[in-house]
């Protein structure tokens, strides 16, 4: 892959430039919506992070309509100045960390059906929007996702760094917890769009670790399972702060592994 300036992101022509096009959702989709909004709006509080039941709010999302990327659009641009940008499904890894690094998250439009509540191939609307885009509201939240996105972007063209880069985002965004006054709370997206990794990542069953990203970065992660670990930050304030020693010791890393 050709080294890229990442202002080209924005007209990178593997981006179609693609809309909501909320008139044309389904009875179904409303649905599919409103069942696992209500599903997961039942099991968060005392779960997910205070932060993000906030952002839930501020966003403007609720069970009784599929969330409008226009509506929340328009939120976002006042709060952190973070928008969502459409895309069909999952993108290069030099799209999505472009898209980011220009405070853009990348979500898509299309809502899994009845029959697969609970499987999916691919992240679909209610993970990217629902799981996602409420935290776009905090900004030390916001600074980490951008400023990792940069880290990425200076080293696009090396597999290697972009799988243990890819190791922070899943262990932080996807799949972090938070300690709130005392008690553990989720904030990764990937739990948090979960019914059933919601309940288990809080339980006994699984490793709570302080957040360390040295730990985290050699730390493989599995896609189609729960996590048996998981790391714990004490606030967005600790993933902001700790974005100098991600660059540091991914560098590292990659001395050692040459
Ligand atoms: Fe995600």
């Amino acid at each position: 892959m050709m080294a890229r300036k990442p202002d080209d992101v924005l007209s990178d022509p593997r981006l179609d430039p693609l809309k909501q096009e909320y008139g044309s959702y389904s009875q179904e989709d409303f649905e599919v919506w409103k069942i696992l909004f209500e599903r997961q709006y039942k099991i968060l509080p005392g779960a997910a992070s205070e932060k993000f039941l906030e952002g839930l709010q501020t966003i403007g999302f609720s069970a009784e309509g599929i969330a409008n990327f226009e509506e929340a659009n328009k939120r976002l641009a006042d709060i952190t100045g973070w928008a969502i940008h459409v895309v069909p499904g999952l993108i290069d890894d030099d799209l999505f960390f472009g898209l980011l690094y220009h405070k853009r998250f990348p979500a898509s439009t299309w809502l899994r059906k009845k029959e697969s509540l609970d499987y999916l191939e691919e992240p679909d609307m209610f993970h990217d929007a629902f799981a996602h885009l409420p935290l776009l509201t905090d900004p030390d939240y916001t600074r980490f996702l951008k400023e990792l996105a940069g880290i990425a972007l200076k080293f696009i063209d090396n597999p290697l760094a972009i799988d243990l880069l890819s190791r922070v985002y899943w262990y932080t965004i996807e799949f972090g917890l938070i300690r709130e006054r005392g008690a553990l709370r989720i904030y990764g997206a990937g739990i948090l769009s979960s019914a059933g990794e919601t309940k288990y990542c809080l339980s006994e069953e699984p490793q709570q670790l302080p957040y360390d990203v040295e730990m985290v970065m050699n730390t493989p992660f599995w896609k189609n399972k729960f996590q048996d670990r998981y790391f714990v930050i004490d606030d967005f304030e600790m993933l902001y702060a700790s974005v100098p020693s991600i660059e540091r010791n991914l560098v590292d890393l990659l001395e050692k592994g040459e």
